[in-house]
């Protein structure tokens, strides 16, 4: 076989090894092997990755976790070393629709930094337009400064970040942007800043505030989940809390989320949040039945049927 890698139709690449090849392959794996204490070594890194795979989908983000860890720990290897140690800044922008991770993935970083000891304690501060703007002149700067000041050692996370651009020169978002970019360098290795917002808003956001790109080299995307994945975080919700979806009340979910789907706005859509809240009220639905029913087997304590599952009317459309 001389040709060993070949295009499918569908665009998948497959590989067909031949027996060279594959000695090649197996010697450059051994090459690149990691040593064997690596995962006492790594054990941050292995923590994280467990936490990681929790998380359903998010490819890219899961890479560049890595990426950053590898990253980290290189520079402290070349610091060891007398080399020069790359001071990469840390701080990041999270784009995305509501419900697509960016709170929990935004946790997860601090507690990995917290293990690296890249933050000193890896806490996450969530903040608003609200918490950082103020009334009056002056206020603003104390309110965005207090806010940084409960954040170091951690990551202040600012959710809806856009909206700090809304209200032009005049606005005081100007002041707590203006505020945030001096924190953000001045205390750059004491705390993590990422701004999170809908990506649109978020690119807007940027293009008014020209300065600002270049301070946040870590741009992760969150896109929306398909139903597959709406219906494997449900499923890893539910199993959390042992419970199970009956056949049917899998099918009504499903189709349901088709819909919500196809028929709510983006924006509007609460992705992750949306099922979490579907299978909190099914699960209280659930308890009224059994209640009802008088029925505690065990079997029926752990499954929710179509009958639990309820939908909010879709509105917005
Ligand atoms: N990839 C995922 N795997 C498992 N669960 C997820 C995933 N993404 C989101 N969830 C669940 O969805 C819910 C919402 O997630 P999260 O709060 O992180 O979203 P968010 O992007 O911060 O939303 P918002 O922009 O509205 O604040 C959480 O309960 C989380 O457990
Ligand atoms: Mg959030």
């Amino acid at each position: 076989m001389d040709q060993p890698i070949r295009m499918k139709n569908n665009g998948q690449i497959s590989i067909v090894l031949n027996s060279e090849t594959k000695s090649q392959l197996k010697e450059a794996i051994k090459q690149e092997a990691f040593p064997k204490d690596f995962s006492q070594e790594h054990a941050a890194l292995k923590e994280i990755e467990e936490e990681l795979s929790e998380l359903v989908g998010m490819d890219e983000m899961k890479k560049m976790v890595k990426e950053i860890y590898a990253w980290i720990f290189v520079n402290k290897k070349r610091e060891a070393a007398g080399l020069k140690a790359g001071k990469q800044s840390l701080h990041m922008m999270f784009k995305g629709n509501p419900g697509t991770g960016k709170t929990t993935v935004a946790r997860i970083i601090g507690k990995l930094f917290h293990r690296m000891n890249v933050l000193s304690k890896g806490h996450l501060i969530e903040a608003e337009r609200a918490d950082l703007v103020g009334e009056y002149i002056g206020h603003t700067a104390q309110k965005t400064r207090d806010l940084v000041k409960k954040s170091l050692g951690g990551i202040l996370f600012v959710d809806e970040a856009y909206s700090l651009g809304r209200g032009g020169e005049k606005d005081f978002g100007k002041e707590a942007i203006d505020t945030l970019v001096k924190h953000m360098e001045d205390k750059q290795h004491e705390f993590i800043l990422i701004l999170a917002g809908y990506s649109r808003e978020m690119d807007h956001f940027l293009s008014l505030n020209p300065g600002l790109h270049s301070r946040f080299p870590l741009v992760f995307d969150f896109p929306d989940y398909s139903v597959d994945q709406l219906m494997e975080i449900g499923k890893k919700i539910l199993d959390e809390k042992e419970y199970k979806l009956s056949q049917d009340a899998e099918r009504k979910v499903r189709e349901h989320l088709q819909d919500v789907k196809t028929t709510q706005s983006q924006k509007s859509f609460s992705n992750g949040r949306y099922v979490r809240n579907l299978i909190e009220k099914s699960i209280r639905t659930q308890a009224m039945r059994l209640l009802r029913e008088d029925s505690y087997d065990k079997h029926e304590l752990v499954t929710i049927r179509s009958n639990d599952i309820t939908f909010p009317s879709l509105k917005n459309k």
